[in-house]
């Protein structure tokens, strides 16, 4: 097969380089295709547009195929553990006994808040959404512990504190938002263990940690770990551009997660459920309205940019919550109700002509709400399973020499010149 490709413009054949991966996609270079052709592309929503070479996540939409550095997510959330995880996606291999080991210790040992952060914390309106404090309180580290990056160590240390912290400062905006003492991380407990005992502990009311609670945790967060050039990641790897600190990139993206499309999908999915139950539990009208091209109404938890079958992650996930509510001996209206617009929707027409399969966040929800976690804090979840991926994305962009300043043109479509018309004039 050749190795360009012909564009033709005008009178003149031009030959663009066809670049190909390790598992068999290509796409057309186009770095230089301005200053040959005089033109550039364009693509809504970079749909068809790779940014970069990346070797942390392959992803096969047609497929439902998910890795990360190559293993499968169904081994690694059968297996692993999310600190495991996130040590691969960040170094690029799994950890041998002794590096997991140090990273467990580097992890505790900056697992603390700089107190004075607290202040921040009681002064937000209690009514604030726990997205904009999370997003504002990550940019807030960089004053408070400013960035390490001259040597790997340091960075590693900076990445380290950062994925430690987040955890940290979810559960403390929790307590906060509710009136509750701050529970502190404890060195004996593993990262999952220790968030759920910092949200859920009380001085009245010691909570009992529950193994299949943790390892539920442990596989939530590994299924949200990476999932390559996403909405956030590529905020984080666009503003990571402009090079400023991994604090500040870092929130970036946990911004643009919250949006309902992205990862507030969650949060709206759980919404969506509550509402149809509210209006009697009948899910017909509602699967019209999401057929309806009239109405703006979606199905939240269904379609993905590049799943064009069943996400492989809410395979598991829903799985999942079948265990854990067996598990607590509960029963859910909500996964009732959800389970029976997935068999509707399977079947139907219009999302069978649109690959519309549920995606992760269809069933996330019921299972954070298993586990205790309040709405309002699902989207937080998902930032802080997405934080390894944030960074192993940003320090790949950091360390590609080719990597530049993210800098989109664009067709414009204003006015053509006009002179300036004086006030008096107008
Ligand atoms: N309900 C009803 N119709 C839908 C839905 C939905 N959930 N998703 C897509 N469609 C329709 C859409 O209206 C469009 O129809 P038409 O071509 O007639 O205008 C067609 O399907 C293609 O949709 P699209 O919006 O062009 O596709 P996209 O790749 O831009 O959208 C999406 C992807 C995730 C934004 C979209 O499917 C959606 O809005 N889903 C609901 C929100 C959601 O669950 N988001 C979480 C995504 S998974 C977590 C993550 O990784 O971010």
């Amino acid at each position: 097969m050749s190795d360009t490709v012909k564009v033709i413009y005008g009178n003149k054949t031009y030959e663009l380089p066809l670049v190909i991966g390790t598992e068999g996609e290509k796409a057309i270079d186009i770095s230089r295709m301005r200053t040959e052709t005089g033109l550039i592309t364009l693509d809504y929503g970079y749909a068809n547009t790779g940014s970069c070479y990346s070797s942390i996540t392959f992803m096969d939409g047609e497929k439902g195929i998910l890795r990360y550095r190559g293993i499968p997510v169904e081994q690694l959330a059968e297996s692993s553990t999310f600190i495991e995880t996130a040590y691969l996606l960040i170094n690029g291999q799994l950890p041998n006994r002794a590096q997991l080991n140090r990273f467990s210790v580097l992890l505790n040992d900056h697992s603390l808040m700089h107190e004075d952060m607290r202040s921040f914390y009681e002064k937000y309106p209690r009514a604030s959404h726990p997205m904009g404090i999370l997003s504002s309180m990550v940019n807030a580290l960089r004053s408070f512990y400013p960035e390490l990056q001259s040597t790997e160590e340091e960075i590693n240390i900076t990445m380290t504190r950062l994925l430690s912290k987040v955890r940290t400062m979810a559960a403390m905006s929790y307590k906060i938002s509710r009136g509750h003492k701050v529970v502190y991380p404890r060195p004996d407990l593993t990262y999952c263990a220790n968030f759920l005992n910092m949200m859920f502990d009380t001085p009245v009311k010691p909570y009992r940690l529950d193994d299949e609670l943790v390892e539920a945790l442990n596989v939530f967060w590994i299924l949200h770990a990476d999932h390559e050039q996403n909405c956030s990641t590529s905020a984080v790897r666009v503003v990571g551009s402009g090079r400023v600190n991994l604090y500040a990139a870092i929130s970036a993206g946990i911004a643009a997660l919250w949006g309902p499309l992205h990862g507030g999908a969650n949060q709206a999915v759980i919404e969506m459920l509550t509402h149809i139950k509210n209006d009697g539990g009948n899910i017909k009208p509602y699967i019209a309205r999401a057929r309806d091209k009239n109405d703006p109404f979606r199905l939240m938890g269904f379609g993905h940019r590049v799943y064009k079958t069943y996400d492989p992650r809410a395979k598991i996930m829903k799985e999942m919550c079948h265990r854990i509510l067996d598990k607590l001996n509960l029963s859910d209206p909500l996964l009732d109700i959800a389970m029976e617009l997935e068999a509707v929707a399977l079947k139907d027409e219009f999302f069978i002509e649109n690959n519309l399969y549920p995606n992760v966040d269809f069933y996330s929800g019921i299972a954070l709400r298993a586990m205790g976690i309040p709405t309002n804090m699902f989207t937080v979840m998902f930032a802080i399973g997405r934080l390894p991926g944030w960074i192993a994305q940003w320090k790949e962009s950091m360390d590609d020499p080719n990597w530049k300043l993210c800098r989109p043109r664009q067709i414009y479509t204003g006015q053509t010149k006009m002179d300036y018309i004086p006030l008096d004039e107008r």
